[in-house]
């Protein structure tokens, strides 16, 4: 019998069971999907907030991984129309779905193509994603950087999700830093290991220098609900000033901002375009209203103590920014 491992490796023709996580407003563009692709992973640009220029980046990651596979995250709460005619135009092979469901989406890309993965966190959204058609799951731990629908340590996870897959591959998303850990996730049954903080701290990846330098050796990781405005999720964050002046009583953030958000998010994110650089200007140190993007390269370097600082529980086991094809070669163990 084929492994859940070779049978994923094959249909997406990678080297290497190492898939680079989507990380949304620019941050995995085309520079790092690219390297990762060019390297045998799965690069995944992530989404943005312009249709266009998220399809010229999968074009270009394209040009700088050629013949490989590359991937495109959507974020659902963000999705439009254009942005999945973008992935289809753009050539990508396979769609990363995180916080939402749609099955008439993923009978749409499977028309036109693609491999469909989604992103989970319980053993209810896995049967969802399947029952949608999904063609397989990631199964995300609490321990993962950034945005979390993970309740429980990856490891702990994984073996419900396997319960629930059947013979549709599994991912593992959470706590992948290094070869052991990718081991440690095959040989626990997933199809592939799924890295965002490991590939965040690469020289291709599009952070703000001084962001990947806060993160880089991290003691601590908070799981807050700070960063909320247009979004109400919890996330991973590395601290910083405004989570050190806002999270003190709880570390989800100040109760009324967290209801008001809560309420306000599905209206919010009609607007334009709250994932952008433009909605970072609007933000204070003295006010406790934060949206989702975080700060990229050529940002005002004072925005990395009111921005979310991603970052998964691995961030103290990192100890260095390498190009992403280090990475990819050092998790495979090659
Ligand atoms: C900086 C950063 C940004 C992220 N952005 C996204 C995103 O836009 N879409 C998504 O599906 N997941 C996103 N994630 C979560 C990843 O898909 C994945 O679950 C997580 O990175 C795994 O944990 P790790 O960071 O410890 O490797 C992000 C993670 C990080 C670290």
């Amino acid at each position: 019998m084929v492994s859940p491992t070779m049978a994923l490796l094959d249909r997406l023709g990678l080297q290497h069971p190492i898939v680079q996580a989507g990380m949304g407003g620019g941050t995995s563009g085309a520079e790092l999907a690219g390297a990762v692709s060019a390297a045998g992973g799965l690069g995944t640009v992530g989404i943005m907030v312009d249709p266009q220029e998220m399809h010229d980046q999968i074009v270009r990651a394209r040009t700088l991984a050629p013949g490989r596979p590359m991937a495109v995250n959507l974020l659902m709460p963000f999705v439009s129309k254009s942005h999945v005619q973008a992935c289809v135009d753009a050539g990508a092979d396979c769609v990363v779905l995180f916080c939402g469901f749609d099955a008439g989406l993923v009978e749409h890309l499977h028309a036109a193509g693609l491999l469909v993965l989604q992103q989970v966190g319980t053993r209810a959204q896995a049967a969802r994603a399947l029952h949608d058609g999904a063609d397989g799951l990631i199964a995300q731990g609490i321990e993962a950087g950034g945005h979390l629908l993970g309740v429980e340590p990856a490891l702990e996870f994984l073996p419900k999700a396997l319960d629930v897959a059947g013979d549709r591959p599994v991912l593992l998303a959470g706590g992948i830093a290094e070869a052991e850990d990718v081991r440690r996730a095959l040989d626990a049954g997933a199809a592939a290991a799924v890295a965002g903080t490991r590939f965040l701290l690469t020289e291709e990846c599009a952070a703000h220098p001084a962001y990947k330098q806060r993160v880089l050796g991290a003691t601590d990781t908070i799981e807050t609900l700070l960063f909320s405005v247009a979004w109400h999720q919890r996330h991973r964050v590395v601290p910083n000033a405004a989570t050190r002046r806002w999270c003190r009583g709880s570390r989800l953030g100040p109760g009324p901002v967290r209801a008001l958000n809560r309420i306000a998010a599905p209206l919010l994110r009609r607007l334009p375009p709250m994932l952008s650089a433009s909605a970072l200007s609007m933000q204070r140190r003295s006010l406790p209203f934060y949206g989702p993007a975080s700060i990229l390269r050529g940002m005002d370097e004072r925005l990395v103590e009111i921005t979310p600082l991603y970052a998964g529980e691995t961030a103290g086991r990192i100890g260095s920014i390498v190009p992403a094809a280090q990475a990819v070669h050092e998790l495979a163990g090659a």
